[in-house]
């Protein structure tokens, strides 16, 4: 049977942070976002048909302000359109929100892995990231999730302006000390229409330069490999058995739910695939699955070339990379460009057998491979 993740993106948070441009709400609770969530997700199983269901995974916003009984709702409905054995269950939680009760309560309810906004342990840098919590609560919060749920991971941001290495180091490595098994590491992007932006537009600097930013990327990535994790996509780092099996699904080119406003999905039956995205406020999300029985706005066919330049794209930010013959049998032919040799004598690719691998020099400038690949 093939297989299904499913996304549930939960749009609220108590503050709005002034780098981020997910698709947030400022506001705590909504009691009538989670009937149109279970009723989407009965619409995604008329989509499907049956499906292995591989994970869920509670994205946001922050759904760390969700009750224990939403995200059991959430997860007996999962349960019972579709079946489900043995599979990862995910909330991204921020660690100002955190509550013992709470927390046990989600555990009880199925969740097995928590992912924490770190974002880092400096009371300095949080306090310009304009979060809401300190070092210390960011600390408790992982010491909390790793006791309770089977699975954690933290989410770290870096390069923010004045930043030092030895900051990096620090925040790193009271990551290590805690035993965190999966780490998330971001570097700090000015996004269109966020405060940042505003700030660097008025010639205040947020972020740190590329040369600054590709040593900071060494300092992570040379700091967890020797400490026993596995690089195994450009920002994300586990130990043995921790990797996310959600976020896998995405770049091994898996079909996925998306539902909550803003979600996207992608969604193949009878050999064609679409994208589908939902209305972006949760008032026009919730109406339009009362009135239609889905909250979806958007529902595009990928045609063979989108289709395979996402897989590609996808597919080489893992350390697992692509497979040729898949990729020849999305697009129809050969990746065939003119590229490809260049790329792989320069020590950017590694063909081995079937499989193309972006190499670690390659991760680095992905988006100048992928685009050499594409375009050629
Ligand atoms: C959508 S957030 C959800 C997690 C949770 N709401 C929080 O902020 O802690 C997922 C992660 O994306 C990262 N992120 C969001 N905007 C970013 C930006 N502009 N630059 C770098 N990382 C960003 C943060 O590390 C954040 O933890
Ligand atoms: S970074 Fe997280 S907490 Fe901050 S606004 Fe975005 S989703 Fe909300």
């Amino acid at each position: 049977m093939e297989k299904l993740a499913v996304y549930i993106h939960w749009p609220y948070c108590a503050r709005i942070c002034p780098y981020c441009d997910f698709n947030v709400y400022k506001r705590k609770t909504d009691d009538a976002l989670l009937p149109a969530i279970l009723a989407d997700l009965k619409h995604w199983r008329d989509l499907s048909g049956p499906r292995e269901i591989t994970s869920i995974h509670f994205g946001g916003g922050t759904p760390s302000l969700m009750t224990a009984t939403q995200v059991g709702a959430v997860v007996e409905t999962v349960e019972k359109l579709w079946g489900m054995r043995d599979i990862e269950i995910a909330l991204e939680a921020n660690p100002h929100e955190m509550d013992i009760e709470t927390w046990r309560a989600y555990c009880a309810a199925g969740l097995n892995r928590m992912s924490l906004g770190v974002q880092s342990f400096n009371d300095a840098a949080l306090a310009f990231l304009g979060r809401d919590h300190d070092g210390t609560a960011a600390r408790k919060a992982l010491d909390l999730a790793l006791e309770i749920f089977p699975s954690a991971s933290a989410d770290l941001i870096f390069g923010w302006a004045g930043q030092s290495p030895t900051e990096l180091a620090s925040d790193l490595s009271i990551l290590l000390d805690a035993g965190t098994p999966h780490i998330s590491t971001y570097q700090l992007t000015i996004e269109d229409g966020t405060a940042f932006a505003r700030a660097e537009q008025r010639g205040q600097t947020r972020a740190i330069d590329a040369e600054l930013s590709a040593d900071f990327y060494d300092i992570v990535r040379g700091t967890l490999c020797t400490s026993g994790f596995d690089h195994y996509e450009v920002s994300n780092f586990a130990k043995a058995g921790h990797q996310s099996r959600h976020n896998l699904a995405y770049w091994r080119g898996w079909d996925y739910v998306g539902v909550g406003p803003g979600a996207h999905g992608r969604i193949t039956t009878n050999g064609k695939r679409h994208a589908t995205t939902t209305y972006l406020t949760p008032a026009r999300y919730t109406k339009a699955v009362s009135n239609t029985g889905t909250g979806i706005d958007d529902k595009a066919l990928l045609d063979s070339e989108a289709w395979s330049a996402e897989y590609l794209l996808m597919g080489l930010r893992i350390e697992a990379g692509i497979s040729l013959s898949r990729y020849e049998a999305l697009a129809g032919a050969p990746l065939n460009s003119s590229e490809l040799k260049p790329l792989i004598e320069g020590g950017l690719l590694i063909n081995e057998r079937d499989r193309l691998k972006a190499s670690q020099t390659g991760r680095l400038v992905l988006n100048s491979v992928t685009e050499r690949l594409l375009l050629a």
